[in-house]
């Protein structure tokens, strides 16, 4: 069979519609949103802001979270078109599928990996941080060795330092935790991630109207500092530098598509889910930014990892702080929530479709989740979380994420060619200006990625390759159909 074979829509839109065997349809039009949401705030935000303001762009990092938003529009108004054209779970695997071949799905499949899988272990890790400075407030300390992975330098809010420990435990924990909820079902879950988002939310609303009237205006002079003679540090490309940084930020919007065939009515509810959060989070991140940068100079926040808790301490509310940490911790929870369903839908589908063993598949009898695919990635992404320094692991999220936005903006132009007529509840608007745009803005942040994030996605898909060419390619459904 040629790599190339395109899984036929009408095999799609039927698996989809076979609800009485499969996943359960329960999410709302607002759930999506506050799933979109609740996969978008998180450590992108809470941490990266200040660096990136220190490191690249001063306090116009505000317009570095404008950049990155637009090429996730972009990229967001092509997920909407698939996803409400096929919606069926598994989000960008699926839709190249239909549109490039079993190849090409395949690549993005494993690509999405390193999104969905490596984005949990990531916030993860940012996750144990807080819950260190939380648990320090109360004079518990955890033993220096059982807090670090063994490459990661870690400054305590005490000032010690740890140079390498053995394990990251607090992080394998939470990601233990999440994926056991998950098993248990979706719509718990989606319960439980409203209310986090509502909690997250109201933090960042709290911080920009408690923070405003702090604002000294002294800290906004330059608002774009000189470029120091350095490509990316201040200056434009500072802020185009600082794009790439804060892009981590909107990871998680594209998770929407990957719960499509849990909708309730995908084809209203995608669109509104990928781009109504999407729209949320640009507004809440801008003002959150401006108030971080008006509150304390950017270069202040060099090396911080807890700028916001920086931050608000200038209003001298400090008894919020304690709460601000806590419903910060909480957030990150639901970003991991999120990133693990996406991960474990992916994995489902590929496995639907004979690319994976039966194994990631098997449907709990009680549960109705694939719950074999959540354990497998619990441990996966533990792995991950317990050894790996969060920085390279936040490199290769944001390339792999990018990655996967580039395919889905090719997959949107073919598909119009390939199939002009197939019925679409939400089209991508002046195609094909919008994808074109969203694979240059796409490959344009990718550039501005360390090499070794490249280096290691090359080997990352290298690997997937082999394993489709020993296995996927001779057990795909597809295939076996052809004969
Ligand atoms: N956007 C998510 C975050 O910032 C991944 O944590």
């Amino acid at each position: 069979m040629s790599i190339w074979k395109t899984k036929p829509l009408s095999i799609l839109l039927g698996e989809a519609s076979d609800s009485e065997h499969g996943l359960k349809r329960s999410l709302s039009s607002s759930s999506l949103v506050a799933l979109g949401v609740g996969a978008i705030i998180g450590a992108g935000l809470f941490s990266l802001t200040g660096i990136a303001a220190a490191d690249h762009a001063g306090p116009a990092v505000t317009l570095s979270f404008i950049l990155a938003a637009v090429g996730c529009a972009f990229a967001g108004l092509c997920y909407a078109e698939f996803a409400s054209m096929i919606p069926v779970a598994g989000s960008a695997y699926t839709y190249s599928y239909a549109t490039m071949g079993e190849f090409m799905a395949w690549i993005i499949g494993w690509d999405l990996v390193l999104e969905y899988a490596l984005g949990a272990a990531t916030v993860g890790v940012s996750w144990s941080r807080y819950l260190l400075e939380l648990l320090g407030k109360y004079g518990i300390h955890l033993p220096a060795e059982l807090i670090c992975s063994p490459w990661e330098t870690l400054k305590l809010s005490d000032g010690s330092v740890i140079e390498g420990g053995i394990i990251n435990l607090p992080a394998i924990f939470i990601v233990a935790l999440l994926s056991l909820m998950l098993i248990r079902g979706t719509k718990e879950s989606a319960s439980l991630n409203n209310f986090l988002v509502v909690l997250k939310v109201a933090v960042v609303i709290i911080f920009i109207v408690i923070g405003w009237s702090f604002i000294d205006p002294a800290n906004y002079t330059p608002y774009i500092p000189e470029n120091t003679g350095e490509f990316g540090k201040y200056g434009w490309s500072g802020v185009a530098a600082g794009a790439g940084t804060v892009f981590f930020a909107f990871i998680g919007f594209d998770a929407v598509s990957t719960a499509a065939q849990e909708a309730n009515n995908p084809q209203k509810g995608m669109p509104i889910g990928i781009l109504g959060s999407l729209v949320i989070c640009t507004i809440l991140y801008v003002l959150f930014a401006h108030v971080m940068t008006g509150l304390v100079p950017y270069y202040e926040f060099a090396g911080d990892a807890k700028p916001a808790a920086t931050a608000f301490a200038k209003t001298g509310y400090d008894f919020l702080q304690t709460g601000l940490i806590v419903a910060i911790l909480a957030g990150y929870t639901s970003v991991m929530l999120v990133m693990l369903m996406g991960q474990s839908r992916v994995f489902y589908t590929m496995s639907k479709d004979g690319l994976l063993p039966k194994f990631f598949s098997e449907i709990h009898p009680k549960f109705r989740t694939p719950w074999k695919t959540n354990v497998f990635f619990l441990l996966f992404v533990s792995i991950f979380a317990g050894f790996v320094p969060v920085s390279d692991l936040g490199h290769m999220v944001s390339i792999g994420t990018l990655l996967a936005f580039v395919l889905v903006c090719i997959g949107v132009m073919v598909m119009r060619v390939k199939m002009p007529d197939a019925p679409r509840a939400f089209k991508t608007p002046l195609v094909p200006f919008v994808p074109i745009a969203g694979v240059l803005v796409c490959l344009g942040l990718m550039y501005s990625l360390p090499n070794e994030s490249w280096a290691r996605l090359i080997i990352w898909m290298a690997l997937g390759i082999v394993i489709y060419f020993t296995y996927g390619k001779k057990h795909s459904n597809l295939n076996k159909l052809e004969k």
